[in-house]
């Protein structure tokens, strides 16, 4: 992508099977639209999006809690539980895609209920699950859809069934319950909550920095949204520069288009979520002197 025009067409795919919706970005919401009409709008598309293809047609809403390379999307309050609304009123199957968001990224074992009280059908876990020691993915189904499937409420001879080569792979499922054994013990997830919402406060305070537009997150997991003109290009290069100011004291983002990209280790403590902090500060800095003088 490097000094071209951001190209989305390698996320292009098969447009008749797989629909999107446009992403509940508040930060992007029409200018003088309130919170909870610009939540409204979007869960109406949603509707709209299944009316169009027809109910009976549509399997299943995709939907991560907080959308990760999209660009750390958090939601406005409500979409979640407006959106599952709309599934449920339609019989259309709710996945949640926690290959981020689970195992303590957010400060709890999964973010769908206990950060956003929504309940889906079926949810997706990777990444967390083994803390990436080993690679292990998984979808967890309600027993409610089990039983739709297999149980009383199947039709006759109906049953769920699905397996891969290394599904349940012993050496990656010891990780898995070891890593569960350390959350546990080590009280990950109250530890993710307390240093979070230090993390997401210091982060907050670079708003004051005419570059940047947004930041954005839920504990662990974090934005800076980098603005410098209305030109996507320009923005592009500003993220990049951020990006490489970080590297040289000893940060790493992950610069995405034109966002600075955060997942502190679980383990990191206040003293190390205040030096990201201010690398990125000093970083910004950086960047805006540097613009300062291609400018002249
Ligand atoms: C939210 C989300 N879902 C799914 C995936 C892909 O997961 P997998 O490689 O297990 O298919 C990723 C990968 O980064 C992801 O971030």
């Amino acid at each position: 992508m490097n000094g071209k025009k951001c190209d989305r067409s390698y996320f292009n795919y098969i447009t008749d099977i797989v629909h999107a919706t446009a992403d509940p970005n508040p930060y992007k919401k029409p200018a003088g639209m309130s919170l909870e009409d610009f939540c409204d709008l979007r869960v109406g598309e949603l509707r709209d999006k299944i009316l169009e293809i027809g109910p009976d047609r549509v399997a299943c809403f995709i939907a991560e809690p907080v959308m990760g390379s999209g660009g750390v999307i958090v939601p406005p309050p409500g979409y979640h539980k407006k959106t599952l609304d709309v599934c449920r009123e339609y019989d259309v199957l709710y996945i949640s895609d926690e290959v981020v968001t689970a195992f303590g990224r957010l400060g709890h074992y999964f973010a769908s209920e206990d950060v956003f009280g929504i309940v889906p059908d079926i949810i997706t876990v990777a990444k967390g699950i083994t803390s990436g020691y080993q690679p292990l993915g998984a979808a967890i189904i309600s027993d409610t859809l089990v039983n739709r499937i297999s149980g009383d409420a199947a039709s006759e001879n109906s049953y769920y069934t699905n397996g891969f080569t290394y599904s349940g792979h012993p050496v990656t499922c010891a990780a898995a319950l070891k890593y569960l054994e350390i959350m546990k013990r080590d009280k990950i997830n109250d530890h993710v909550l307390d240093v979070g919402s230090h993390f997401m406060k210091r982060l907050k305070t670079l708003k004051e920095f005419p570059i940047v537009g947004d930041v954005r997150g839920v504990c662990l997991m974090a934005c800076v949204e980098c603005m410098v003109s209305d030109n996507e290009q320009e923005n592009i290069a500003v993220a990049q520069r951020v990006d490489a100011h970080c590297q040289e004291k000893g940060l790493i983002v992950r610069p995405y288009e034109n966002l600075c990209i955060l997942s502190p280790p679980l383990i990191i403590d206040k003293a190390g979520a205040d030096r990201i902090v201010d690398i990125l500060s000093d970083s910004i800095i950086a960047t805006m002197n540097e613009m300062e003088s291609i400018a002249i």
